[in-house]
């Protein structure tokens, strides 16, 4: 499936120089949805992966659906303020701001194998501090998969050592 013809891309938004990808086709289409989280689901085979972890909030549609095609469990890493119990927090830099991602004490075991999903992988800022919170917790990140990278940001270099899926890729 060619990802990329259900991808629009948007100048200027939301900010002067940045082209925003928008997966908003890609999910309105049933087929294509199904087919890019079934690539995933894929790229996981022989990877005795454990428990998904998505970062707010398009982490959230990308992980769950893998999750639930896998029959394991989701924890959302979610942005400061949102979590009811006791969290850890990592804060972080992306390509139009920064932010800072929270994620339940309880939300991993040690050891736990965990695959960390996102929608696009641009400075890598979000990837790196959900792993970061993932392995404070003791658990192991054995992969990480997104629909879109967007190299000229180098977003890989911060995760280096990582096994990397994405999808689709833009310059
Ligand atoms: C976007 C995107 C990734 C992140 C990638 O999320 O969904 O999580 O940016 O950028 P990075 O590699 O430079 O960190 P955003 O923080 O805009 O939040 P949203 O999912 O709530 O829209
Ligand atoms: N997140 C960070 N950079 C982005 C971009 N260019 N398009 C969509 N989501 C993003």
């Amino acid at each position: 499936m060619d990802i990329k013809k259900h991808i629009a891309s948007i100048e200027n938004y939301p900010s002067e120089g940045i082209v925003f990808r928008d997966i908003s086709p890609l999910l309105a289409d049933g087929q294509a949805f199904k087919s890019a989280i079934q690539e995933i689901v894929a790229f996981c085979k022989d990877k005795e992966v454990e428990m998904i972890v998505g970062p707010e909030a398009r982490g959230f549609i990308v992980g769950c659906p893998v999750a639930y095609e896998m029959g394991i469990g989701f924890a959302p890493a979610r942005k400061k303020g949102k979590l009811p119990r006791e969290t850890i927090e990592k804060s972080y830099g992306l390509e139009y701001g920064d932010d800072v991602l929270q994620l339940h004490k309880d939300a991993i075991t040690p050891g736990q194998r965990i695959l960390v999903c996102d929608d696009l992988l641009a400075t890598g800022g979000t990837i790196k501090a959900t792993i970061d919170l993932i392995e404070e917790l003791g658990g192991e990140v054995v992969g990480t998969a997104f629909f879109i990278e967007l190299l000229s940001l180098n977003g890989r270099e911060k995760i280096e050592g990582y096994d990397i899926l994405s999808l689709a890729q833009y310059e």
